[in-house]
C-alpha cells in the first residue's frame, strides 16, 4: 500500500491530521505525518495523547531544512497575523507573519499539495487585500495553482455552523474542485450525552432569563446569545469559540456543552481521548477545524496526490458521491 506523508502545521489537537488518516485509510493509503508543530502546552498534550508523539513548538525557531520531505502540507494559522499582511508587498515583506513561516516552508520543501485554513473572516479582511496577497505570494513567488473558498461544516455533516476559508493549492496543474455541500447534518439526538454533570447547568437566573427572552421552535436545540444579547436557536450549533463567554450556547436554553460534546461538533470521534480539563477542551475544541470539512476536501485532493489511485477520478465526482454514501 502506498505511503501518504504530511505535515500538520499549527496544530492544534489534530484536526487535519484526523482527517486526513481516515480519509486516506478509506482508500487504501498509508497516511505518515512526518512533522507537526503548535506551541502550545496543552495541544501538545492532546496531541500526544492521541498520535503518539509529541508537536515541535513554535514554528518561527523552525529551520525549513529540518523539516522532512512531505506530499502534503496541512496548516490552520492563527488570524492573530494576518492583520499586518495585507499591507505588505514581496514575499520577503511578509516575514514576521505567521504565514511567512508557512510559505517558506512550501517554498523550501515543495510539497505536491497543500491546505490551508482560517476564519471566513479573512475574505474582507483589510478590503480583500489580505487574501489577496496570501493568494498572490501562493502562485506568483511559489509557483503553485491555487483556489480559495469558504465552506460549511454543516454541508458536511456536522450540526455546527462553523464557515471557513480554504485555501488549497497543487504544483501540477489538475482540474481540482471543491466538494460539493453533500451530506445532511447530523441530528443533536446523535451529539449530545444522555447522562451530563450537574456542573454543566447554567444556574437558575440564567436560565430563566433566557427562557423569558426566548421560546425555541425545536424539541432539542442549542440556543446562542450574541453580544447585543439576543438570542436564538437551532438544532444545531452555531459556532464554537475558544474565548466566547461562558453561556455562550446553551443546550435548550439550560446547560453548557460538554468537553465530548463540543469535541463531537467538531467531527473528532469518541476514541479520540479529551487529557485536558473542561476549560482547555472549551478552548482546544473552539480552535480546531472541522474533520468532516477538511476531510471532504482531502478526499478530492488524494487521487491527484497518490500516485496509485485513478487520476481519472480528479476529473469526475466520484468522490463527491462515494462521500455522500457512508
Ligand atoms: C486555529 S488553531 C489550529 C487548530 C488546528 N487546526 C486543530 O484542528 O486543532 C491555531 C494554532 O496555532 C498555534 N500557534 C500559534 N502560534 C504558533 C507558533 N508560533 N508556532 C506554532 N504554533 C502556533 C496555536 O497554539 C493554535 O493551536
Amino acid at each position: 500500500m502506498e505511503k501518504l506523508k504530511f505535515i500538520d502545521l499549527f496544530c492544534g489537537i489534530g484536526g487535519f491530521r484526523t482527517a486526513m488518516d481516515e480519509a486516506c485509510i478509506e482508500n487504501d493509503l498509508i497516511p505518515e505525518c512526518v512533522f507537526s508543530s503548535d506551541i502550545d502546552k496543552f495541544c501538545q498534550d492532546s496531541y500526544e495523547a492521541n498520535f503518539g508523539h509529541r508537536p515541535s513548538g513554535d514554528i518561527t525557531k523552525i529551520d525549513e531544512k529540518d523539516i522532512p520531505d512531505h506530499d502534503i502540507l496541512f496548516a490552520g494559522f492563527p488570524c492573530q497575523p494576518f492583520s499586518i499582511i495585507g499591507q505588505r508587498q514581496g514575499f520577503n515583506d511578509i516575514r514576521g507573519t505567521l504565514f511567512f513561516d508557512i510559505a517558506r516552508i512550501i517554498k523550501h520543501k515543495q510539497p505536491k499539495a497543500f491546505v490551508l485554513e482560517n476564519v471566513k473572516q479573512l475574505v474582507g479582511h483589510d478590503g480583500g487585500r489580505t487574501l489577496k496577497k496570501i493568494i498572490e505570494t501562493l502562485e506568483k513567488d511559489l509557483n503553485y495553482h491555487v483556489k480559495f473558498t469558504v465552506l460549511n461544516a454543516l454541508d458536511y455533516g456536522l450540526p455546527q455552523k462553523r464557515e471557513r476559508v480554504i485555501i488549497v493549492g497543487h504544483k501540477e496543474p489538475i482540474l481540482f474542485s471543491f466538494p460539493s455541500p453533500i451530506r445532511p447534518f447530523k441530528p443533536l439526538t446523535e451529539i449530545l450525552e444522555k447522562k451530563v454533570d450537574a456542573k454543566h447547568f447554567a444556574s437558575e437566573y440564567i436560565t430563566q432569563k433566557r427562557k423569558d427572552k426566548h421560546k425555541s421552535a425545536y424539541q432539542l436545540s442549542i440556543w446562542h446569545e450574541n453580544k447585543s444579547g439576543n438570542i436564538c436557536s437551532y438544532p444545531y450549533s452555531c459556532a464554537l469559540r475558544a474565548g466566547a463567554s461562558y453561556n455562550y450556547l446553551l443546550v435548550n436554553g439550560e446547560r453548557r456543552l460538554t468537553p465530548r460534546e463540543m469535541f463531537r461538533l467538531q467531527g473528532f470521534p469518541d476514541k479520540y481521548k479529551i487529557v485536558v480539563n473542561d476549560s482547555q477542551a472549551r478552548k482546544q475544541a473552539g480552535n480546531a477545524v472541522p474533520v468532516n470539512l477538511v476531510k471532504a476536501v482531502i478526499l478530492k485532493l488524494l487521487p491527484y496526490v497518490a500516485t496509485t489511485m485513478d487520476r481519472t477520478l480528479i476529473l469526475s465526482d466520484y468522490q463527491d458521491v462515494e462521500y455522500g454514501k457512508q
